[in-house]
């Protein structure tokens, strides 16, 4: 079969745009750990803040060890407002919302999810570097869109602690805050 010399260099040419298109996406997923958010579970979003998977936001450490992170998107807040998590280990993320979409982001990591209500959005991932990590919307919900933020602490696997009652600690510490 004759091929046209201009036709070979197009037929050539797309066989390596879609390598490297191949080749980033996959180098995105493997190398930097950027995997897609399952959202698998469904929630009746009304009734949320009373589901026993939401009841009690914050951070939770299972029978086995790992290390969960649950949080709640409204307009305008995640719950909790505050929470520490240990460094350099796997923390898995569980979201819901409990009325319009919201964008979880977790500043300078990977870790971003769609909020959406009606469905858990659940992730994985990582923080090697302590410090304070702001949590912000990234998806226009509202009017407050925009003051709708959060804060991560990541402390040092050895310092950190797993958290007694993780709801009443974010509240209390702000308190203390404002007496002074
Ligand atoms: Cu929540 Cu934007």
């Amino acid at each position: 079969m004759k091929v046209d010399i201009y036709e070979r260099i197009w037929m050539w040419g797309v066989t390596v745009m879609l390598a490297v298109f191949f080749a980033t996406t996959a180098i995105a997923a493997l190398g930097h750990q950027l995997q897609p958010p399952s959202h698998v579970e469904t929630i009746d979003p009304k009734a949320a803040m009373s589901d026993p998977r939401f009841r009690t936001q914050g951070v939770s450490v299972d029978p086995e060890g790992k290390v969960h992170a649950t949080i709640v998107a409204l307009m305008f807040a995640w719950l909790p407002p505050e929470f520490a998590v240990p460094a350099e280990t796997p923390v898995t993320f569980h979201l819901t919302s409990i009325d319009v979409i919201h964008g979880f982001q977790i500043v300078r990591s990977n870790g971003q999810s769609m909020v959406i209500p009606g469905y858990i959005s659940q992730f994985t991932t990582q923080f090697n570097l302590p410090g304070e990590y702001l949590i912000a919307c990234n998806e226009y919900c509202g009017i407050g869109h925009h003051g709708m933020m959060s804060k991560m602490r990541v402390v040092p696997k050895a310092q950190w602690k797993e958290p007694g009652t993780p709801v009443a600690a974010a509240p209390e510490s702000e308190e203390i805050h404002h007496d002074r």
